[in-house]
């Protein structure tokens, strides 16, 4: 474990310098990997900047000096071999056999879910009620590219804040109001057709909403059925109500096929239709704190502006009385609150939304919920060119339709696929991860350019690499079922290939604690792709058959180490691994 040896260090250096351990542990990181390095390297390192922000140096003087001094001072032992100075930083290398000894042990029994994930790194965070809330699309239009990130973002950091031990909460808030149902539901009466709406329902709501649209642009009296079709929806009106009921039940079950396919629940399915009541609370409330002003334009609105001089203002009620996005997402928080109790709410969407979002969160602070500061916009940027085969997409299943079957096409072209038993969901499998991880290389904020090519190589920085790596890893298990002993020798375990995967593993607590604290996907995947590239070496380095038995054994238990955390990174980046490929 990563945290026994900390601490190891952590005394030493206590003891050394008549300090309580805790102060260093936090600042011993694990030595970045770096290629062509010896295995004789160092496994962990310190900065003495940290030591002197933390008072343990002090905070004036040649640092080099006294970081030397303090190096001198620590005397190599069984466990900590090799103290050194580099480059400013102090070295620590582990006695090699013991890093495999304690590191391995975990996984004697195979599956280790919680490896990395029990570091001491998080025994101080705050664990609570995090309310998630992604994907969000809106009923009866497009499912674009940023509601797929959206989904699949919001489905990674509520799997890291689980696996950290959070209560999370799942949520999908559906655009399920607004004007687009005036249009759709007086559209519907001239285009719809029952028939059409069961066998292909998005398909057929989007047909009827572009087509109305259409109409609406040319024609007063579509305009006016749409008005009059969303008053009543206003007012609660029983047969307008009861056609928007069927709309979104039939559009959730829908999407809910989409989520299953993507391996996504939500433990509730929200919408905006659900707040719209609580608006005029909320705008009542803003008229009683003062804080709701009219505009020359006859709207209502909220002063943001710093000095009161109406300089940054934002629209809450239209000049008719009738409520905005914004409106009904204040009403939403504040209910979620009162539901849920959360700690902590996360909100995923695309950049473009950040201004509401930071209007949002200052709306809420000035009617006076200071929880409103725990409240966060997970933002990320746009994806260009996403498309299919056959032109430009409408929904999401189109996506996937579409890397599952490329997914097969390779599988097929391929000399190395096994014999399957279901080639369909394995393909289906590797595909989405591929979209997954195309998605998280980078930093979220910036845009990308989809590219079915590029993300479907099976070598490459892809989603499929890491389920061929994670395959090939599982046929070496099976292979050699009843060979992997509870005990091995970690002696075996010293030539530089293993080393670097036994020094990569350290790493896993630290990526882990990373990606909490940006909420960015990127070290997760570069971590898991690393890891998957030092297993391609020590697949070709490493022989297990023709070994001798402790050797093989060794060998076997160090795979069996890399396949778990594989596996278990991979679900946390919401991707299911496959047995085999
Ligand atoms: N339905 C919105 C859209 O597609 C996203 C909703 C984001 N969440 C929120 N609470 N406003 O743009």
């Amino acid at each position: 474990m990563a945290c026994f040896f900390r601490r190891k260090i952590a005394a030493k250096l206590a003891k050394t310098l008549q300090q309580s351990e805790d102060v260093f542990v936090p600042a011993l990181t694990a030595a970045p990997v770096l290629k062509k390095q010896l295995s004789q390297s160092a496994d962990f390192r310190m900065s003495p900047e940290t030591l002197r922000i933390n008072g343990i140096l002090p905070s004036s003087g040649d640092l080099q000096l006294q970081t030397e001094n303090l190096a001198a001072q620590l005397k190599p032992d069984s466990v900590v071999e090799e103290i050194s100075v580099r480059q400013g930083w102090i070295y620590f290398k582990l006695n090699r056999s013991l890093l495999a000894e304690k590191l391995l042990e975990p996984f004697g029994k195979g599956e280790n879910d919680n490896f990395g994930l029990n570091s001491e790194f998080f025994e101080t965070l705050k664990r609570g009620t995090i309310l998630v809330e992604f994907s969000s699309p809106n009923i009866a239009k497009k499912f674009h590219a940023g509601h797929l990130r959206s989904t699949i973002i919001g489905n990674f950091i509520a799997n890291l804040k689980q696996s950290l031990g959070n209560n999370v909460i799942r949520m999908n808030y559906l655009g399920d109001w607004g004007m687009q149902f005036g249009l759709l539901g007086a559209g519907f009466s001239r285009f719809g057709c029952t028939e059409k709406l069961k066998e292909n329902p998005l398909q057929h709501l989007f047909e009827v909403y572009v087509q109305v649209n259409k109409e609406a642009e040319h024609s007063e009296d579509m305009k006016l059925a749409a008005r009059d079709f969303f008053r009543q929806l206003e007012q609660h009106e029983n047969q307008a109500m009861s056609l928007w009921q069927q709309f979104r039940e039939i559009t959730v079950k829908e999407y809910q096929h989409v989520y299953k396919r993507l391996g996504i629940h939500f433990d509730v399915f929200s919408g905006e239709s659900f707040h719209q009541a609580q608006t005029q609370e909320v705008v009542r409330e803003l008229q009683s704190r003062g804080l709701l002003k009219t505009s020359e334009k006859g709207t209502g609105v909220v002063d943001l502006s710093p000095n009161g001089d109406m300089s940054n203002i934002c629209t809450v009620l239209r000049s008719d009385g009738t409520t905005l996005y914004i409106t009904r997402d204040i009403a939403a928080a504040i209910s979620r609150k009162e539901k849920y109790r959360f700690d902590d709410m996360i909100y995923v969407t695309d950049k473009s939304q950040e201004n509401h979002f930071n209007q949002l969160f200052q709306i809420l602070r000035t009617m006076g919920n200071s929880w409103a500061e725990r409240c966060r916009h997970v933002s990320f940027g746009l994806v260009q060119g996403m498309k299919t085969r056959t032109g430009e997409v409408v929904f999401l299943e189109d996506v996937l339709d579409e890397a599952r079957a490329r997914m097969l096409h390779n599988m097929n072209q391929s000399n190395t696929t096994k014999e399957l038993d279901n080639p369909d969901d394995t393909a289906e499998k590797v595909g989405i991860s591929a979209l997954i991880v195309q998605d998280f290389k980078g930093p979220l904020q910036s845009d990308y350019k989809f590219d079915w090519d590029l993300m479907l190589q099976a070598q490459g920085d892809t989603g499929v690499f890491l389920q061929y790596t994670h395959a090939r890893l599982c046929s070496l298990m099976q292979r050699n079922e009843g060979m992997e002993a509870a005990a091995f020798n970690p002696s075996c375990l010293c030539e530089r290939t293993g080393v670097d995967i036994l020094q990569h593993l350290l790493r896993y607590d630290e990526v882990l604690y990373q990606s909490d604290q940006d909420l960015q996907p990127k070290h997760l995947v570069s971590f898991l792709l690393k890891l998957s590239r030092f297993v391609a070496s020590a697949h070709r380095e490493l022989p297990v058959k023709g070994s001798p038995p402790d050797v093989a054994q060794a060998r076997l238990r160090l795979f069996s180490a890399a396949r778990s955390v594989l596996a278990s990174g991979m679900r946390i980046l919401g991707i299911t691994p496959v047995q085999k490929m």
